[in-house]
Parts: C-alpha cells; structure tokens; sequence
C-alpha cells in the first residue's frame, strides 16, 4: 500500500482513505449543493489547527460553516437537543462530524433527531425503537481523528441520560454517513495515551468481532486482517508515530467498526459499566479487561484462537499466547494490567456486576457469561 495515495472503498458506505483525504470535504459539499453545513465537534478538537484549517477552507469557498461543540466526553441527551436547536436555529442543511467517538456519536444522534422529534430514548434501539426512524435524515458525513471506535463507519450511536448515565443504543441503517473522509494525518498528533486508549478499542472490536457467535465470513476476514494490521503497528502509533503506523490503525479501527455488525462480547460488557460509573474512557476499560476477557473465552474456541494467534504473528498458536500478546502489548503502551490502577475499588465490584449482566453486548459472545463469571473476572482484574 502507498501511504500518500487516496484509495476508495464501497463497504459499507463510500470511504475516502488516505493522507490528505479530508481536504476534499469542501468540494464534496459544493458538488452536493450544501453550503450551510453544522459541524460537530468537541471543544478539544475544535481547538486544535488541523480543525481550525478545515473550516477555514470551507470559509474561503463560501461554505457558510456553523460549528457546534458543546458536548460532554461521555455524550448526553441534552448535547444532542442542544446540537439540534442550533441546526434549526442556523437554518442548516446538512450534517458534519469531525472528531472522535464522542462528537461523531453526537453527530449521528442530532442527524436522527432532526425529522424524529419524540423522546430521543423512544428510537433506543435496546427496546426496539429503531423501528421508529422512518422519515428522512440529512446528508451526513464523518471525519474520525482518532483510531478506535470505527464511529464514522458505523450506524449507531452511544448516548447517556443526563440524570442515570444509563448509556441507550440509537440505531439505523439511515444513520449510517454518506461519505467518510479518513485522514490518517488527522491522527499525527493524537497523545500517547488516547492513541493507546483508542487502538485498543479497536483491537478489541476486531477481537470480539472474529470471536462472536454469529457465522460472518466476510466480517471475520476483515477482522482478522484488521487484529494483524494492529499487532504491527499499534506500540508505534503509541511511542515513535509516522504515517504507516497511524495510517494502519485509521483503516484497522474502521475494519473493526465494519466486523462488529456481527456482535461484540464480554470485554465490552465488562468495559460499559465502567464508563457509566467511573468516566473511565472507553477505550481504556477495554484495554484492562481485554486479557481476562479473552482468557475466559478460550475453552472450547480453541480453534478460532488458533487463528487469531496466526494473524498476530505469534510462534505458539494458542489462546494462551494471545493472552500473553495482550499484556504484554499493554505494557509496551503503558496501560495497566489491574482495574486498581484506573479506580476500581473492591466495593464497586457488586454493582458492576450487576450492570455488566444487563449490558447489550455479551448475548453475542461465543459463550454465554453468568453474573458469577462476571464478578470472578472482574476480582481477577482488580
Ligand atoms: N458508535 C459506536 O459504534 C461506538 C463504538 C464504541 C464507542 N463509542 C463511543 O465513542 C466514545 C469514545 O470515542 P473515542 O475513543 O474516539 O474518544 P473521544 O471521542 O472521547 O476522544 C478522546 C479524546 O481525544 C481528543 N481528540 C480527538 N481527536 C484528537 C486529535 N486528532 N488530536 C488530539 N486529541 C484528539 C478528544 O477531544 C477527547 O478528549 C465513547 O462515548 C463511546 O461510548 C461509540
Ligand atoms: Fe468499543
């Protein structure tokens, strides 16, 4: 692969790749006919000169460009009304996420709420809301700057009630961008810690993604390339970055966003509680749970370790080397092998328990995990 050339792909959306990609945002509104673009962002990146570049491009070709980004690190409801009353009051006509999880997320919900004006929990995809979003939504597209939760490629969106925190899942295929924009130079100078933070995540989708149960050949190739193309690349990003270690993990983290239509699994449901009761960043809570996680999934996945063994590159092809990987990669960048070290406390290990059990994500895991399996992972992390 040339790293200074743009390539194009089709699945699932269109997916402008490449060094440089993002530049081409302004003439793609203009073919498109939309001028007044929101652009949604986070206050960090909406700091940062590769942002403040983009929207002076816009401006010099007569793209009126309103930015929004008041949004929390974990997204709220009240940021997408927010968001929303801005586009109305803007007068706006088509929608723009720049950023990472968090803004593209938000994006995604104010471009579900623009023509669906009920409770935005009633569209929870969780109790079958999804079925709801029946009118039109506007022209979205995305622009990720970080590699890790593959966002931009996906459908859904994670947003948390202001009052519980409790995280809802809206969901539609509408949601899904029209076009993406993947600028690996985006990334140069994501910090070492959300650089690890993030691959990780997208480790784990991939990991997860292969392992779930559901029979996916064409999401379990993509997985599998996308574990092989983090494994060379991910401690670079972290400690000595250039374009081919960022440029792998853009396209491997929008690889695991792809694979993971087809489920993720325990390593999620023990990361989302921690989210929701501590802050902790998303990416992080899977990194310290990733090895304990996978260890449990061993036992009668043997086989499928065999090959994720293989696309890591490791002399023993077994699920007790992949585990070994992933300490051991966690320390190459810096991540904690125990829960303690990011916050966890004995007396949170109840209530987590209880919230891993009701989490969405472990139904899909190739095993079924009981509340106990839960607890004795997580006093095994701590
Ligand atoms: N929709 C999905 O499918 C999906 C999947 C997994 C997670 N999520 C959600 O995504 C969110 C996490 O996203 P994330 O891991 O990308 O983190 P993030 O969006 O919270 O970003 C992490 C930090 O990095 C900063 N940042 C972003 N780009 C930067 C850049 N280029 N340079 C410097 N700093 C930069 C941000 O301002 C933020 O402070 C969570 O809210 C999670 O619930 C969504
Ligand atoms: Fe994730």
């Amino acid at each position: 692969m040339n790293f200074n050339t743009i390539y194009q792909y089709n699945f699932p959306t269109t997916i402008r790749f490449g060094a440089g990609a993002s530049k081409e945002l302004g003439d793609y509104l203009i073919k498109n006919n939309l001028l007044k673009p929101l652009i949604v962002t986070d206050n960090t990146v909406a700091q940062l000169d590769f942002f403040k570049e983009i929207i002076a491009d816009l401006k010099m070709k007569n793209i009126s460009a309103e930015v929004f980004n008041d949004i929390h690190r974990n997204p709220v409801k009240s940021d997408v009304y927010k968001g929303t009353d801005v586009y109305d009051a803007m007068h706006r006509d088509a929608i723009v996420g720049i950023g990472g999880g968090a803004a593209l997320d938000v994006a995604r919900s104010i471009v579900l709420r623009i023509n669906h004006r009920e409770d935005l929990f009633k569209y929870d995809d969780l109790i079958g809301g999804d079925v709801y979003v029946t009118n039109d939504v506007p022209h979205f597209i995305t622009i990720p700057t970080t590699a890790g939760t593959g966002s931009e490629v996906g459908r859904s969106a994670v947003i948390a009630d202001d009052e519980t925190h409790q995280k809802k899942i809206l969901f539609s295929p509408k949601l899904l961008a029209k076009i993406v924009f993947a600028d690996p130079l985006l990334t140069m100078e994501l910090p070492p810690f959300i650089t690890a933070a993030t691959g990780m995540d997208a480790l784990t989708h991939n990991m997860e993604a292969y392992l779930a149960k559901m029979p996916h050949p064409l999401c379990e190739g993509i997985a599998l390339e996308g574990i092989s193309l983090i494994s060379r690349s991910l401690e670079k990003a972290v400690n000595n970055p250039d374009l081919e270690s960022r440029s792998n993990m853009l396209i491997a983290s929008l690889m695991g966003a792809v694979a993971f239509q087809k489920g993720l699994g325990v390593v999620h449901s023990l990361a989302h509680p921690l989210s929701s009761l501590l802050d902790t960043h998303h990416g992080l809570a899977n990194a310290v749970n990733i090895p304990y996680g996978m260890e449990f999934n061993i036992l009668g996945f043997e086989h499928k370790f065999k090959r994720i063994a293989r696309a890591l590159d490791l002399n023993e092809e077994t699920g007790e080397a992949v585990v070994q990987f992933l300490f051991d990669l966690n320390s190459k960048i810096n991540i904690p092998h125990k829960l303690n070290a990011i916050g966890v406390k004995p007396e949170h290990i109840e209530t987590l328990t209880d919230m891993a059990v009701a989490d969405f994500a472990h139904p899909n895991n190739p095993k079924p995990v009981t509340g106990a399996d839960f607890k004795q992972l997580y006093l095994k992390a701590l």
